[in-house]
């Protein structure tokens, strides 16, 4: 036993060696590229996807997350690795899992080290992941990694910990979310069986022996025939599940469910069903718990099969900034950027009440990476549609709009003007609160994330205007608009 896991560890470690490698070859290509992000988590090089394995050891975060380091395209995955003590300004780590075994390697292109989750055991730090190799059978088992320094990670010789797909499932099961309830370890991992996308559920006592409990939830047939990236976790008195559907009809966007969690029967029972992020550049969130008891997400800010830009410059993918999720009134999951990101703000701006009447230009905003907070009037607007421009040329060809309708009670995110990037609109829902309504947009250099109504409804999507597009214009058609304040800050990068 004790030979193969130091052949394990070997081959491990030399996959790990030639990533780092690459990323000390290439890393200052990112660094001068245009679209780079001032305080969103890039990795230094290649491609990422998925947030993994977010947790707190040893008092500082951790973010792991799906990576290719080759080139700015999917290709097997590792897991890169960064830390942080205040969820702002993280550190590049080695890269903690490369594709090394023959559960999570192959021949050809399609394997590697899938997306899962961490949880501190004790001393150790312990991986759990989905080994996939395209032309195997069974093509995905759940494997764990752990460590004791929190860097290096030994894959278990024994892996996989659950080698083939339970009864509920099928061969896509993927994506392990592992938790603690009352002193048992719980995982869910995302599968699919007769058209409908499922979490199935097993329990532990040591995270190398699991048993299998049964689908503790499954599509109602809208919600997408594969489940990817199930987070399941207590939100107040109550559980909220997290899925990335593929292929979802009703809701073809990640969302949230919220529900009630039997773990005797081990059955989570849905309630509510909400989209999570209405824009077009937010996928596979996860959730850790902090010991401030907060339970903040971070998402992947881009999707699969979209334009891409960045990769010209030999990179792709990026975080969301990490939102506190609170419950409110049992019905709705509010997402609160994390105060952290307050440290990062100068300049402060501010208007005091006015009205605008077609588009006015507010000079005093010209900040490619800010955050703005406005307040709407409602009660004292008569134009049914208004909003805000952003990121505007000189000529008004290029912009970003963000529009309010009262009439069809939408927000609607218009980047079809937005310069290089993917188009399309995005729609959220448009509630009115106490005759107001509020917007909080953070703003970097290719990215919008607005959070109305203190993060109700989010909105995320990714923009490439040209350089020189800095004009932040106010809108409103067909009457007048009110608004009651608007505040502004200049955000620093966290770039050394
Ligand atoms: C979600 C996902 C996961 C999978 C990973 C592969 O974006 O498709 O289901 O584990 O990406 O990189």
């Amino acid at each position: 036993m004790k030979n193969s896991l130091d052949s394990i560890n070997l081959k491990h470690q030399e996959a790990i060696n030639k990533a780092n490698a690459e990323i000390e070859n290439k890393k200052d290509e990112v660094k001068n590229s245009p679209y780079r992000l001032q305080y969103h988590f890039m990795a230094p090089t290649g491609w990422i996807n998925d947030p993994n394995g977010l947790v707190q050891y040893k008092g500082e975060y951790q973010l792991f997350y799906q990576y290719y380091p080759y080139a700015s395209s999917w290709g097997p995955m590792h897991w890169g690795h960064a830390k942080s003590k205040d969820l702002v300004h993280w550190e590049h780590l080695s890269v903690a899992l490369a594709p090394s075994e023959s559960y999570d390697s192959g021949d050809v292109q399609g394997y590697g080290c899938f997306s899962g989750s961490a949880v501190v055991d004790g001393e150790e730090l312990v991986l759990i992941y989905t080994g996939h190799v395209d032309d195997k059978s069974p093509m995905q088992v759940q494997c764990i990694a752990a460590s004791e320094d929190g860097v290096n990670f030994e894959k278990y010789s024994q892996n996989p910990v659950i080698d083939n797909f339970p009864s509920d499932g099928s061969k896509d099961f993927r994506d392990p979310k592992v938790w603690k309830h009352e002193e048992r370890w719980y995982m869910v991992v995302g599968s699919k069986k007769d058209g409908k996308g499922k979490a199935v559920l097993y329990v532990s006592d040591d995270l190398r022996n699991w048993e299998y409990k049964g689908a503790a939830a499954e599509s109602d047939g809208t919600q997408g025939d594969m489940w990817e990236c199930p987070d399941l976790f207590p939100l107040g008195d109550l559980h909220v599940l997290i899925v990335s559907p593929m292929y979802g009809t009703k809701n073809e966007k990640t969302f949230y469910v919220i529900g009630d969690m039997d773990y005797d029967k081990g059955i989570f029972t849905q309630e509510t069903c909400t989209t999570l992020d209405y824009g077009f550049d937010f996928y596979a969130p996860q959730t850790l718990v902090d010991d401030k008891g907060r339970r903040i997400m971070i998402g992947w800010m881009e999707k699969w099969l979209t334009k891409m830009p960045s990769q010209e410059h030999g990179w792709a993918g990026a975080m969301t900034i990490p939102r506190e999720l609170v419950l409110e009134g049992n019905k709705i999951v509010k997402q609160k950027p994390v105060s952290e990101l307050s440290e990062l703000r100068s300049d402060y701006k501010k208007l005091e009440a006015f009205e605008v009447e077609e588009t006015t230009t507010i000079h005093e905003l010209q900040e490619q990476v800010s955050e703005t907070i406005i307040d709407f009037n409602i009660n004292e607007t008569t134009a049914s549609e208004f909003g805000i421009q952003l990121r505007c040329s000189e000529d008004g060809k290029e912009k970003t709009e963000i529009l309010l309708d009262l009439t069809n009670k939408e927000i609607v995110m218009d980047r079809e003007h937005s310069g290089c990037g993917e188009k399309g609109i995005s729609k959220a829902p448009l509630v009115v609160k106490d005759g107001s309504v509020n917007l909080r947009i953070f703003m970097d250099t290719t990215s919008v994330e607005v959070f109305v109504n203190d993060g109700e409804q989010v909105i995320t999507n990714r923009i490439f205007p040209d350089v020189n597009s800095n004009k932040f214009n106010i809108f409103a058609k067909d009457g007048k608009l009110s608004v009651n304040s608007m505040e502004s800050w200049k955000l620093g990068s966290v770039w050394k």
